[in-house]
């Protein structure tokens, strides 16, 4: 007994290991964004400073590459140096996101283009590219969600048929226009309420999401 117990342990051990890592990682996932994030964004801030800082690197990079199609050396070389620069500042913007912007593939990348080997320089340039998506795909609709949508809570609208007012959650279960009869609205059934029908706007019968 005593020996199989030991033989089971390191795999237990591991799979321990594998799931808690796993967890952690469908937390972040599913987790608010970064808190420090607020002072990057109005209203503490005057300016999405984030979003901005986002788009000179994304220019930095699509420079390179226009840079590289005209075979201008030594614009390619100063465009790498800007945009490790603003890499390397945007790492230790956010100090929640330091590990999310590794030196490697940028190293990687200035080292094919010094190369001039056109395959490498492609294969460099998608290692870079999949550390911004990684990112992009885990944060960016949390992001928009959080700093760019208004707050849903506040939206107040009127009932069409009686005039009373709604909270957008209500008026979500109860009606919407006939032009979006197609376009399903809430996706939890428990949400339809009886509510007036009228020749405009009718009950939302169809109220939950089509079963796949
Ligand atoms: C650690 C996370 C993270 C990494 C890494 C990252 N980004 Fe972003 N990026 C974001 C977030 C979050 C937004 C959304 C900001 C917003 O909309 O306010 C964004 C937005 C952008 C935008 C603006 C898109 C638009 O039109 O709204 C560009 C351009 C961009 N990133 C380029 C890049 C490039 C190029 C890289 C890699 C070299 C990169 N990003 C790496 C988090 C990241």
């Amino acid at each position: 007994m005593l020996a199989f117990l030991t033989a089971c342990a390191p795999e237990h051990d591991e799979e321990l290991v594998r799931l808690r890592e796993e967890v952690g990682s469908l937390r972040t996932l599913v987790g608010p964004p970064p808190s420090s994030l607020d002072s990057l964004y109005p209203p503490a801030a005057p300016a999405p400073v984030l979003l901005m800082r986002m788009i000179e690197l994304g220019d930095a990079m699509s420079g390179i590459v226009v840079d590289l199609s005209e075979q201008d050396v030594e614009h390619v070389r100063a465009g790498l140096e800007r945009f490790k620069t603003e890499y390397v500042a945007l790492s230790r913007l956010v100090p929640e996101w330091e590990g999310a912007y590794p030196a490697g593939p940028v190293d990687t990348l200035i080292a094919a283009v010094e190369s001039g080997d056109p395959a490498r320089i492609g294969a460099a340039f998608a290692g870079v590219g999949a550390v911004c998506h990684e990112c992009h795909v885990a944060n960016m609709a949390k992001v928009h969600y959080r700093y760019r949508w208004g707050d849903f809570a506040g939206i107040n609208l009127s009932d069409p048929t009686s005039g009373r007012a709604l909270s957008y959650r209500s008026s979500c279960k109860s009606w919407k226009p006939p032009s979006l009869e197609s376009v399903p609205t809430c996706g939890n059934s428990n949400w339809r309420v009886p509510v007036r029908t009228s020749r405009h706007f009718r009950r939302d019968s169809a109220c939950s999401l089509p079963r796949a």
